[in-house]
């Protein structure tokens, strides 16, 4: 249980639960961040503060100490700090308000959420301690928000500004956290990448200067995710200390990562200043992105085993059996029909098909990505009879009914451009600049976010929709808003993000049992802020098994396995043209949410029996390959592109080991993996034939099958059998049973 205890002698906060403490002492009036770890029951400072001056110090109060290398809660420039500020904000003199100063605190109950429509972490039972500073003028008031995550050794962090002038005060920088440390040993763990190349982990060590990872997109998009990881060097996957920071934000970010004159360090994560200003008008707040961060000493598996926790149980929506899916996108492209998806509908259902999604191509004037965003009315021609049909089709025979939709676009030539032009964000004067044809809806309008829960609740309502893939292709160019005033379009990349959260949240409150999957071509806008809305994540468009899982290795570092959408998908593959064995296209669909992506009544009788049989194997095993956790493992002798997952319950009855064995050596080579994390003294039942003791597979491991050819997978299945009924291996599924 989370706690916070505050000792007036020593205007000491202590934050912690059973495994985390956070503690920040307040000194001379100045927010000073005393320890971060593993928890501890008292703390009597013995660790000191560097109390001497440097050379040149900026003289101000916290004389003896230099704020330059304290390491401070919050900090700005030119007040005697020169690191890597967390905000600028310029007074009526156009001057920085620096010098913030503690004034007070308050503990409240629960996670104080300092504004409703942004994504935030459910921490029902928890403490909230909010400290207030104030600058030397009582100008500005930073209000930081700390909340400790339940039982993980996860902190939550937000701030929120208030003016206290008469007049208007302007925001340029609001960082939603700022960790200091007094050393650097650390490595910097990014994720980065493109459209079709995804979550590319680099590992870097940290030196002298700034390493910045940003987004001025407009959503956090897949050239950088808003999470990063500070490991100490000889930190791997299964020892050492780790400290990992997310945001729960889907726009423009930015987090920088300083070593200054001393060696000390300091990470800086927040909104991305360089598009940003915001006009703090008097007695107004404003509010920064929630942020996690979540601390290990056991190595980045159990750094991201509470990333999956945090984001699972605690941002998610409530858990819920997402469906087995066809979706028609590979298949049909745009021309998809009702036709075409009537004719499908049996052979789907007799795979195992749990939910069919009729794709992009859907509604007029819609035969290529030419147009015609904004409108969503089906194509009198591919659905003549409107989209009942298809939807009552499949409930008749029990399966659910998913569609499309881009709602945050708009096309030219569609009949919403011409009845509100200015509904799309623009620069005054200047061509709207295109991509994939179309312009992006100024979401910063509060009409704007009205006219699409209105139009989305209207199509959801009346087509009996139980699943949207809301998708997004394209990213800003003129981030302008014909509706706000010159001093405030620095504020529409926030207010946008903010109102497509309310849009997304309206529609979530209205429809609970609606299924949302996440999409921006791909996993390019896989976020803590997304995942608070939505229930899934289509990956990556590059739906090359053995890339895919690449790609969701590297997303692993942070998110829960029912976040992955992962399909069968067509070999040759339709990105790179690669022919993949169909075992490995089978097995390496079923791990998050599986489903199909080529035409059911177009597989060979081999595919249709082999993807037959890994549903129902999916199904045998729903609980774990959805929800279980995630643990990467590491074969001797790796081979390039090689992934191996061990994917258990939570007790560690059951597991799975699932291995893309990658390109293969030129020198064949039996490669031996070790468990690390099944239960020491319980026995195991391997692919229902020979037993082990968790013990024995943890340190002494098993060997993988070997491999022939590229890009082979395998799949082995272990089922606890002491303490356990034997009947519970029929559960398992055979896999050595599935004919593939
Ligand atoms: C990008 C998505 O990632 C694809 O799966 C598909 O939905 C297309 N958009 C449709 O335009």
């Amino acid at each position: 249980m989370a706690n916070i205890e505050y000792d007036p002698q020593r205007q000491l906060f202590h934050l912690h639960n059973a495994t985390f403490s956070y503690i920040i002492q307040v000194i001379r009036g100045y927010l000073v961040k005393r320890y971060c770890g593993p928890a501890l029951e008292q703390f009597s400072g013995t660790a000191k503060l560097e109390d001497f001056s440097h050379a040149f110090n900026i003289q101000n109060d916290a004389a003896p100490f230099s704020l330059t290398t304290l390491p401070l809660e919050y900090s700005t420039l030119m007040g005697g700090d020169y690191r890597t500020p967390a905000y600028a904000v310029r007074n009526a003199h156009g001057q920085l308000i620096g010098n913030l100063k503690f004034h007070d605190f308050q503990i409240l109950a629960g996670n104080e959420n300092f504004n409703g429509t942004l994504p935030t972490a459910r921490t029902p039972n928890g403490q909230t301690l909010i400290i207030t500073m104030h600058d030397e003028t009582d100008t500005l008031a930073v209000h930081l928000k700390y909340t400790i995550v339940g039982d993980l050794p996860v902190l939550l962090k937000q701030v929120a500004y208030r003016n206290l002038s008469d007049n208007t005060l302007t925001i340029t920088h609001a960082a939603s956290l700022q960790l200091d440390f007094d050393d650097h040993a650390y490595d910097l763990i990014t994720l980065t990448g493109a459209h079709l190349s995804e979550a590319s982990v680099t590992r870097q060590p940290l030196t002298p200067g700034k390493k910045s990872i940003a987004s001025n997109y407009g959503a956090s998009g897949p050239q950088g995710v808003p999470a990063t990881i500070l490991a100490a060097p000889a930190t791997d996957d299964f020892a050492g200390e780790a400290l990992g920071v997310t945001l729960l934000w889907s726009g423009n970010f930015n987090y920088t990562a300083q070593v200054d004159q001393f060696g000390n360090s300091r990470l800086v994560m927040g909104l991305n200043p360089e598009l940003f200003s915001w006009q703090l008008k008097p007695g107004k707040p404003f509010v920064t992105p929630e942020a996690a961060v979540a601390y290990t000493t056991k190595g980045l598996n159990d750094l991201s085993h509470i990333f999956h926790q945090f984001f699972a149980n605690h941002v998610m929506p409530v858990p819920r059996r997402n469906l087995i899916e066809y979706n028609t996108w590979e298949s049909t492209y745009f021309d998809v029909s009702e036709a075409k998806v009537l004719a499908e509908i049996p052979k789907a259902e007799a795979l195992g098909v749990e939910l069919i999604v009729v794709d992009d191509g859907w509604f007029k004037n819609r035969p290529n990505d030419a147009g015609q965003l904004g409108d969503w009315v089906p194509d009198p021609v591919k659905f003549p009879r409107g989209l009942r049909p298809v939807a009552d089709a499949l409930h008749a025979r029990g399966l659910a009914f998913g569609l499309w939709v881009e709602p945050e676009m708009i096309s030219e030539n569609s009949e919403l451009y011409a009845a509100h032009p200015d509904w799309a964000m623009q620069y005054v004067g200047q061509k709207p600049l295109r991509s994939r044809n179309q312009l992006v809806l100024d979401l910063s309008q509060r009409i704007v976010q009205d006219h699409l829960i209105a139009v989305l609740t209207d199509l959801v309502r009346t087509n009996h929709i139980d699943y949207l893939k809301w998708d997004y292709n394209r990213h800003f160019s003129q981030p302008g808003s014909p509706v706000l005033p010159p001093d405030q379009q620095g504020e529409v990349g926030y207010r946008y993000t903010r109102g497509l959260y309310r849009v997304l949240k309206t529609l979530r409150d209205t429809f609970p049992k609606l299924i949302i999957e996440n999409c921006s071509s791909g996993g390019g806008r896989l976020d803590g802020g997304m995942l608070a809305y939505t229930d899934q994540t289509w990956t990556s468009d590059f739906t090359d098994p053995v890339y895919r899982m690449k790609i969701m290795n590297g997303f692993s570092l942070f998110f829960p396995l029912k976040t992955f959408v992962s399909h069968f998908t067509m070999s040759p593959n339709l990105q790179d043209s690669r022919v993949t064995p169909l075992r490995t296209r089978a097995l390496l669909s079923l791990v998050g949410v599986t489903g199909i992506e080529c035409p059911p009544s177009q597989l060979s009788p081999a595919e249709a029996a082999a993807v037959k049989a890994s549903f129902a194997f999916y199904k045998a095993n729903r609980a774990e390959l959805q929800n279980g956790s995630l643990y990467r493992l590491h074969p001797s002798h790796p081979n390039q592109d090689q992934v191996c997952w061990l994917i258990t319950d939570e007790a560690k009855t059951k597991a799975i080991v699932l291995t893309s064995a990658g390109v293969i050596a030129p020198i064949p080579h039996y490669q031996h993996v070790l468990l690390h994390y099944l239960r020491p003294t319980m026995s195991y039942q391997i692919n229902d034939k020979k037993t082990a003791t968790g013990a024995e597979l943890n340190f002494a491991g098993v060997t993988l099958p070997l491999a022939h050819g590229d890009f082979s997978a395998t799949l082995m299945t272990l089922q606890a059998v002491s303490h356990l009924p034997q009947t519970t291996t029929q559960a398992n599924g055979d896999i050595a049973k599935l004919p593939f």
